[in-house]
């Protein structure tokens, strides 16, 4: 195994690995700047999870978290997949454990499940359809009427879905330590400040700052919204990573992070930033840590991403 050199240019590296692996690096606009700066493709879940059914590469480097990864390898179970971190989790995953979900889906059979991606294979597998904030919309609507829903496992999103499409849902109590942190009082504090400034927001957050936004959209929409809006100021209430495309993107834009509540850098999400430019490096060097599944649970979580993909 190889340890850490001060002297490594890690981008090199990194650059010159993935032509010998014949990688792929995906990597979500949560990632650190560099890690963004150095991947083949930068998206949101729905678009890396797109990019991993379609990649011809030999290995997949996932500059996400576990669940994305977990994805990645569901859709090309021959292939590699590596993740910097396995410790890289996510709260909404963890806060919908498998025996729990089936328990719910159990005592409502009658539900269709439409469940978040962020969530692990194992509920994957139990679930009907998967769906990201780039396409929940969508599928929800081509659900029929006369169906019931239960939408797991973030109860944030699940409650804009409702008020989006009109239907009403079961929801699973789930959320993003990262989404619900935002202070209201300071966004308001903040608009004051900057009267000019469009409030965007992603669906994970909570219902007042989601009601005073402007604009509320998945990560990507709300990328494109900062590129294709004529206003010059925003004030972007999700994970502050996005920022580095954003301003690469429009760099004549202002861009203001939306704050937390407490004074801590709580709007950076902790799993997101468990990977570095050093475990990147290493990972693809060392070829591990490296993401294993049961192959009867790779094809039964199948099904569902299948299903989303072609709805969406
Ligand atoms: P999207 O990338 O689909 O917008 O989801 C945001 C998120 O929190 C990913 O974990
Ligand atoms: Fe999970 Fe929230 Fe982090 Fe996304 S930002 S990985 S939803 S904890």
């Amino acid at each position: 195994m190889f340890g850490v050199d001060q002297a490594i240019d890690y981008r090199e590296e990194i650059l010159t690995l993935k032509k010998e692996l014949n990688a792929v690096l995906l990597a979500h606009y949560y990632q650190e700047g560099e890690i963004q700066d150095v991947a083949d493709v930068i998206g949101d879940s729905l678009e890396l999870a797109r990019r991993a059914a379609q990649t011809d590469a030999d290995v997949i480097v996932f500059a996400g978290v576990h669940f994305m990864a977990e994805t990645a390898k569901i859709l090309n179970p021959n292939k590699q997949v590596l993740l910097p971190d396995l410790n890289a989790g996510c709260s909404l995953a963890e806060g919908a454990p498998a025996p729990a979900f089936k328990a719910f889906r159990a005592a409502h059979p009658n539900h269709v499940s439409i469940t978040y991606i962020n969530c692990s294979a194992e509920v994957k597998a139990a679930s009907d359809i998967i769906c990201t904030s780039s396409n929940a919309e969508k599928i929800i609507n081509q659900i029929p009427k006369d169906k019931p829903i239960f939408f797991a496992p973030d109860k944030n999103l699940g409650r804009y879905l409702i008020k989006k499409t009109g239907r009403e849902m079961l929801l699973w109590e789930g959320s993003c330590i990262v989404h619900e942190v935002f202070s209201l009082r300071k966004i308001i504090q903040l608009q004051v400040e900057h009267p000019d400034a469009e409030l965007i927001a992603h669906p994970e957050c909570e219902e007042p700052i989601l009601r005073r936004a402007s604009f509320v959209g998945s990560t990507s929409m709300l990328l494109k919204r900062v590129q294709t809006s004529p206003s010059k100021k925003f004030i972007v209430a999700t994970e502050s990573g996005i920022l580095h495309q954003m301003q690469k993107l429009a760099p004549d834009k202002v861009l203001i992070a939306a704050p937390p509540d407490a004074n801590c850098a709580c709007n950076e999400c902790p799993y997101m930033k468990l990977n570095t430019m050093e475990k990147l490096f290493l990972c693809m060097k060392n070829r591990a840590p490296e993401i294993t599944m049961d192959p009867v649970l790779m094809e039964k979580a199948l099904f569902p991403i299948q299903r989303m993909l072609a709805m969406s």
